[in-house]
């Protein structure tokens, strides 16, 4: 078996050939991505895309550690990432370590994620000395919808130096990856010129050192709504819908099962 990416080998890759990421959430998709992820990220949008939350918040660690493990089972190479869940990491350095130590130990991840920049810096730097390996998630970070008053682009004219500051602090934190997230395109081509870890984009630029989505939205499977940074690469939902319709016509007509999908008797000689 190959061995997998880990967290230093992430970092090492700062400046050179882009991070290519996606999201996974079960074993099938995560195998698929493998084959061309270099990270894989069990991310708490599980909640919107597979179980129809209205928002990230109401994300369970038991949900991540399941995910988790479906993920795991669908990987060799690529680098595993669990994110924390709301209201898993917040209150106290302590109370996160406790919860990124349960996520990495019941999951197999190679790292944990979370989000918020200088606020959450000494819990990084807590959770890093501690040998959790942590990607940091900075700009738009939906836990924080309610705070930020929508999913709204962040860091625009002199909102820039707040979101460059949280790039500083997490890198300083230890943090070996950050994921920039709504973003404008000059400021996200700043901070990856200035800080030393890889800058992994989303809605951000092609600047990045790589880039992730999440993976229901790049193969038009969620189809609830369309943010403008997902790009479309394939329409399941539209295919799955047709295949669907003409399912239900066939059972109608009788026209499915056919012959070949029946079971022969030989008492009945046919
Ligand atoms: O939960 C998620 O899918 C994420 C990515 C969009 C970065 O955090
Ligand atoms: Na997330």
């Amino acid at each position: 078996p190959q061995k997998s990416l880990t967290a230093s080998d992430i970092r090492a890759r700062k400046g050179g050939s882009p991070l290519v990421c996606l999201t996974a959430y079960t074993t099938p998709v995560a195998q698929l991505a493998d084959r061309e992820c270099d990270l894989v990220l069990v991310g708490d949008s599980v909640g919107m895309v597979l179980h129809g939350m209205s928002s990230t918040l109401n994300v369970t660690m038991e949900m991540m550690i399941m995910h988790g493990r479906a993920v795991a089972r669908g990987l060799d190479r690529a680098l595993m990432v669990v994110d924390m869940p709301f209201a898993s990491y917040e209150e106290s350095p302590a109370q996160a370590f406790r919860n990124a130590a349960r996520l990495m130990a019941e999951t197999g991840a190679g790292a944990v994620k979370l989000e918020g920049g200088r606020h959450m810096a000494e819990t990084i730097r807590f959770i890093v000395d501690r040998g959790i390996p942590v990607m940091a998630h900075i700009g738009l970070t939906p836990q924080a919808v309610n705070a930020l008053g929508g999913y709204k682009v962040q860091g625009k004219g002199s909102d820039a130096d707040r979101i460059r500051d949280d790039a500083r602090a997490v890198a300083e934190a230890g943090a070996f990856s950050v994921v920039l997230e709504k973003v404008p395109a000059v400021l996200a081509d700043e901070i990856t010129a200035e800080i030393a870890i890889p800058t992994v984009g989303i809605g951000a630029s092609a600047g990045c050192d790589g880039q992730i989505l999440v993976i229901d939205d790049m193969l038009g499977l969620f189809d609830a709504f369309k943010p403008k940074f997902v790009k479309r690469y394939a329409h399941l939902a539209a295919d799955a819908a047709g295949a669907i319709r003409t399912y239900a016509e066939e059972v109608r007509a009788r026209s499915f099962p056919a012959a070949e999908h029946v079971f022969v008797d030989e008492r009945s000689g046919s």
